[in-house]
């Protein structure tokens, strides 16, 4: 088997690099470990900087977004029982898009599967040789057979568990971590969402965030244990929780039937560079943030965006400067997420260990947010989306 590019990984990255691949003329095979249907069904993130559900549009598989991506121009921020409005238009101009990482991976499927380009479910034991040559090689099985796969480069998008990023010789990569001493409870209900907006509240009890799939269903988080177990939270104690944590006078939330809930722990993480010889990781296998900011899809977009005009420039063109920039270019913008979410995460949840200088300090900050257009518009700035960071 031979290729131009192989892609680890049918997550956001690796689908959609495929597709803008596609559109350009360039051939990719996508490798990915699990089936169609764990891929399709595995709840994610949800909401599109506007730029980033452009993209999608502009590669051919937005048709979706467009007609049923809701388009929020603003967020409610509560501290304590009180609300106040960030208005993303009015501060910057733009907007966002909510809608499922779930849907945006069924679309990009659909769009894969139409091109008549190999995208391959189920594949095992995926091994990458021959990096630093030209002629790189990727090993799996699949069905039940050895396979080898030649290509020019490979693109490591197989998330935070890959083997792109370990297939990095030992001493080349430097690898940034920070844990959070606490993780996200997230449920989805069948329950038309009781705010129009997403609300991301900060109390004493900790951190809740209302936020949506469609006009028909709900999707709700609880700050929690990075380890929760959540055999000790049945439906009525979620709903008792979220109920506490997101009251506000006049404002009722409508409860409904939970069909699915999870736990996620949470975690800061980079690696410098993103590249070594022909290997590019992009998304998840690159960086993760805590969902705080909504930045985790978003940058695994923007990384592939990136990626692939890089390619084109070399396929078209024969030009070199954009892949060898690809690292330092992802890694500013990736870095202005890494801090607006790690800012987000800390000034909204309580840690066990927090004291009550802690407290008055993110107090004063929802209070500066609230009082401040400039502080306002930093948030709202980072929230849409920075272009060049
Ligand atoms: N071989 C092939 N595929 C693999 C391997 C492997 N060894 N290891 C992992 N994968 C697959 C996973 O099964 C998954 O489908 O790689 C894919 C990686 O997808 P994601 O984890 O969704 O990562 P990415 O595409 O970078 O998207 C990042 O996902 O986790 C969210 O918040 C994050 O929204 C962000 C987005
Ligand atoms: C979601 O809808 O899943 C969601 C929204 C905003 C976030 C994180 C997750 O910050």
């Amino acid at each position: 088997m031979r290729t131009q590019v192989a892609i680890v990984g049918a997550g956001p990255a690796g689908l959609t690099l495929a597709q803008l691949l596609h559109v350009a003329g360039i051939d990719s095979v996508v490798l990915e470990a699990r089936s169609r249907d764990y891929v399709e069904a595995r709840i994610r993130a949800g909401v599109l900087e506007h730029d980033v559900a452009e993209l999608f549009v502009q590669a051919g598989v937005g048709e979706r977004v467009r007609r049923e991506g809701l388009v929020h121009t603003g967020v409610e921020l509560q501290s304590g029982r009180e609300r106040h409005r960030v208005a993303f238009d009015e501060l910057t101009g733009r907007t966002i898009v909510v809608y499922g990482q779930t849907e945006v991976v069924k679309d990009l499927i659909a769009a894969r599967l139409e091109s008549g380009r190999p995208l391959l479910f189920d594949v095992e034991d995926v091994s990458l040789h021959d990096l630093e040559s030209e002629r790189p090689r990727v090993r799996f099985a699949h069905e039940g057979a050895e396979e080898e796969l030649e290509c020019e480069f490979v693109a490591g998008c197989d998330g935070f568990h890959g083997v792109s990023r370990p297939s990095v010789p030992a001493g080349i990569l430097r690898e940034f971590h920070r844990e959070y001493p606490y993780g996200w409870l997230g449920i989805l209900a069948a329950v038309a969402p009781s705010s129009d907006e997403l609300v991301y509240a900060h109390t004493e009890r900790g951190f809740a965030l209302l936020s949506m799939r469609s006009p028909e269903l709900s999707r709700l988080y609880l700050q929690c244990a990075p380890d929760e177990d959540l055999e000790l939270w049945p439906d009525e104690r979620i709903w008792e929780e979220l109920q506490e944590r997101l009251g506000v006078d006049g404002w009722t939330l409508h409860e409904g039937p939970i069909l699915e809930k999870g736990v996620t722990p949470m975690r800061s993480f980079v690696v410098e560079p993103m590249q070594w010889r022909r290997l590019y990781l992009a998304g998840d296998a690159a960086h993760i943030v805590p969902p705080t900011g909504a930045k985790g899809l978003n940058l695994a977009v923007r990384d592939v965006a990136a990626l692939a005009e890089a390619l084109v420039a070399w396929y078209r063109d024969g030009h070199v400067a954009l892949l060898e920039a690809y690292s330092e270019t992802c890694l500013r913008r990736v870095w202005r997420a890494e801090h607006f979410s790690w800012w987000m995460t800390t000034m909204l949840h309580r840690a066990p260990e927090d004291d009550e200088f802690t407290l008055r300090l993110q107090q004063s900050q929802l209070r500066y947010l609230r009082t401040s257009r400039v502080a306002a518009t930093s948030l709202a700035e980072n929230y849409v989306g920075i272009e060049h960071a």
